[in-house]
């Protein structure tokens, strides 16, 4: 017989930590945040310059071997991504058999997680070179994906990869390109798309990619593993909160409406929260959305957008928000996906697909952790233990006598 009380008081064995907010689950060399001052590194490079003057294959590289590349490194590097884009064709059958209103996301989960069944070349997770060309194709692949389940999503044709283009180029052509009309991709849209998957490639040990690792930890293969990181960020507590973000600022629409909302998201008998705000590392600006809200003033002035309603409104909370009591005590600060919508919807995507672009960019994150949990020599299968505090043991009673 179980002694359950005694199981209570031994919980000095074990660490109860709900939303591990205090648990250290591995140690890692790639990503490092100091959330009360706002610093986000990677691979001790600050997240400023790496916006400023790389570019996202360049972040890839970084984060994938530890060192920025060489112009011969970066070149064959670029080459080599270029060269795993296409997927293939039957690939294209996956995405029939989804309704047409199905929501990318759940397109996502399943063609990405599918990806395993057709490139069994790169599933032996104990080679290191296999590992490395899964880690390629992830990175290669994920636009073709992302851009067939938006075509798919709006009822278009495929577009194939140009590979003479760069990747957020390329990505953007494969979006919005239709046949028959020549698409020219816009340099200093391409720019910011290039920047938007820079500051979402990585965030450490964040639930999604914590979800990649633990999936990764029993051994499973690198696309199953993947497919788990895009379910959980979909939720919108994490990656799907650029989406909830947007719909709430255009179901706030007006200015004269902010405070209406400011009280319900203080009101400890209202769920609402207000979505872009409040992190759980962060007590302090987010900075990425310091670059965020900056590439939205650039793609705004490029494309002639002038008093944006959206973005009146989003500066106006921000503005309340940061001199407010309650988002003062509580270090509640804009996060990323409070500007990502906006400049998200600017560039000309529907919201149910910004969580995909989250994943897209994550993607590199996620291989990069993966990668480096199987590297590690103390790597063993992620359990966590729980606190039980259920019935005591008790004797089954037939049917007849319940
Ligand atoms: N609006 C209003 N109040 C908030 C908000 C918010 N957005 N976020 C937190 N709070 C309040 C909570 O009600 C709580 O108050 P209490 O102390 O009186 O109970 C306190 O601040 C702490 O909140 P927690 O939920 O405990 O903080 P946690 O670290 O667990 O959550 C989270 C962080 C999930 C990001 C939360 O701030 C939130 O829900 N934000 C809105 C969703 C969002 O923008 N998510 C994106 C995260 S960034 C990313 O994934 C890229």
């Amino acid at each position: 017989v179980i002694d359950i009380g005694a199981l209570y008081k031994n919980t000095a064995s074990f660490t109860y930590d709900p939303g591990f907010t205090s648990t250290a689950s591995c140690e890692s060399k790639i990503t490092y945040i100091d959330g009360d001052a706002g610093v986000l590194l990677h691979r001790g490079y600050p997240i400023e310059q790496l916006a400023e003057h790389g570019d996202f294959l360049e972040v890839c590289y970084l984060l994938l071997y530890g060192e920025l590349p060489t112009a011969a490194q970066k070149k064959d590097f670029d080459y080599r991504v270029t060269h795993h884009t296409m997927v293939h064709e039957q690939m294209s059958r996956f995405f029939t058999g989804f309704r047409r209103d199905a929501h990318p996301m759940a397109v996502m989960c399943g063609c990405v997680g599918a990806l395993s069944a057709f490139y069994h070349d790169s599933t032996d997770i104990t080679d290191p070179h296999q590992r490395m060309v899964a880690s390629l194709r992830m990175i290669a692949k994920m636009p073709t994906l992302a851009a067939m389940a938006y075509k798919y999503h709006v009822g278009q044709p495929f577009v194939y990869p140009k590979n003479d283009l760069d990747y957020a180029s390329n990505f953007l052509r494969m979006c919005f390109a239709v046949p028959c009309e020549e698409y020219v991709v816009n340099p200093v849209l391409s720019r910011a798309m290039d920047r938007i998957f820079i500051l979402h490639a990585d965030h450490e040990q964040n639930a999604s990619t914590s979800t990649v690792r633990l999936a990764g930890s029993s051994g499973a293969n690198p696309f199953a593993c993947i497919a788990a990181g895009i379910a959980c960020l979909w939720g919108p507590a994490h990656g799907g909160a650029n989406e909830a973000a947007l719909n709430m600022l255009t179901e706030i629409g007006t200015v004269d409406r902010i405070p209406e909302y400011i009280a319900r998201a203080k009101d400890k008998n209202d769920p609402f929260r207000l979505m872009g705000f409040g992190h759980r590392v962060y007590k302090n600006y987010d900075p990425r959305a310091k670059i965020m809200q900056k590439t939205t003033h650039e793609v705004l002035g490029e494309l002639g957008v002038k008093d944006d309603p959206l973005l009146e409104v989003a500066m106006e909370l921000e503005r309340i928000a940061l001199t407010d009591e309650y988002f003062i005590e509580k270090k509640l600060y804009p996060n990323i996906d409070f500007y990502s919508g906006i400049t998200l919807k600017a560039l000309g995507f529907p919201t149910t697909m910004f969580t995909v672009l989250f994943a897209l960019a994550r993607t590199v994150g996620w291989i990069a952790q993966w990668n480096e949990m199987i590297e590690d020599p103390e790597q063993r299968i992620g359990r966590p233990r729980q606190l039980y505090v259920g019935e005591p043991q008790r004797d089954y009673v037939p049917v007849s006598k319940r």
